[in-house]
């Protein structure tokens, strides 16, 4: 038995491994947020590690609040950066497998063509450097860190883009939506799955090098505005959506306009399968009507 610590297990990819933890009887999770596990402390970090034995951690807190970021800069780096060193030192220490999760934003979406591990990172937004800074602190002080970039991560838990427009659908009867930056959705639950997938091979790959960083979202491209055609479509709703470009909904912080992720090392390495975005999508509506 492998005792694996979920941080931040109060967000989105939290309660997403949460949900599906039954499936995975070989792993005893110790799920903390901030209450039971601040982060951002290293002292508090260093307590709980040697308070047991810890198997391998999951890093599902963020601060991701990507326009409030652009004016709380030393907050974004704290918790995306300092607190990611923190826990790269005590797995190092521990010789526990720490998997750590990132961002498309790391890119600066001026390619226009599926972004490799390879590709030189140029984040846009303060979110986007605080989470490139973090990438580079874990892996720099534990090379054996797993970061996995996603994107456009949603869910039935928290806060997040399908929820918002599944609500704003029933309120309005019309709604804007910018449909020049491509991307693809990710399902926290799949992600989820990608990661216990990857502390499976892990377990019965003791010595494999598999540090480093690999990308994963849903299969497919699509653009925001679609995106949100599609959730209208799938729920039935009467409002209409109309595409707008970014420069007619200006935010705070600056969106890749193109962070589709090249998923093909993550594929191989790990022989994990990965859905098509529109599929994840039904599943997660699917949940949300449940409700
Ligand atoms: N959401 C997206 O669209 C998206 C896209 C690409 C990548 N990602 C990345 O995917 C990962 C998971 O995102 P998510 O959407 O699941 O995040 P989330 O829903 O915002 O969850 C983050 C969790 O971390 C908790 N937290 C905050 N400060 C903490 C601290 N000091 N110590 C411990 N826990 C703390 C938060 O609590 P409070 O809520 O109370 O602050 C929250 O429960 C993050 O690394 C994020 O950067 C997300």
């Amino acid at each position: 038995m492998q005792n694996i610590l979920v941080t931040g297990a109060n967000g989105q990819l939290g309660q997403a491994i949460q949900l599906i933890a039954g499936s995975y009887p070989d792993f005893n999770f110790i799920y903390t947020d901030y209450q039971e596990l601040d982060i951002t402390s290293s002292a508090a970090i260093t307590g709980f590690f040697s308070g047991q034995a810890i198997h391998a951690c999951i890093n599902c807190a963020a601060y991701t609040a990507v326009d409030k970021a652009e004016s709380e800069e030393e907050k974004a780096f704290k918790l995306n950066f300092e607190a990611a060193l923190n826990l790269a030192e005590a797995c190092q220490q521990h010789n526990a497998q720490l998997v750590h999760i990132s961002t498309d934003y790391v890119f600066d979406g001026k390619y226009y063509r599926p972004y490799t591990e390879q590709d030189e990172p140029n984040p846009q937004s303060i979110y986007g450097a605080s989470k490139l800074r973090g990438e580079a602190a874990a892996l720099g002080t534990n090379p054996d860190t797993i970061v996995i970039r996603t994107a456009w991560l949603y869910s039935q838990f928290g806060v997040n883009f399908v929820k918002r427009m599944k609500e704003l659908m029933q309120e309005r009867p019309s709604l804007n939506v910018v449909f020049d930056q491509a991307g693809t959705p990710t399902y926290a639950v799949d992600l989820a799955r990608a990661v216990l997938h990857i502390l499976q091979y892990r377990q019965q790959h003791p010595d494999a090098a598999i540090g480093g960083v690999y990308h994963y979202s849903n299969e497919g491209v699509t653009s925001w505005y679609d995106f949100a055609v599609t959730i209208k479509e799938l729920t039935g709703a009467a409002c209409e959506v109309l595409p707008i470009t970014t420069d007619q909904y200006p935010t705070p912080a600056q969106r890749p306009p193109y962070s589709v992720l090249n998923k093909q090392k993550i594929k191989e390495t790990f022989g994990i399968q990965v859905p098509y975005w529109k599929n994840s999508l039904k599943a997660c509506l699917q949940q949300l009507n449940g409700m």
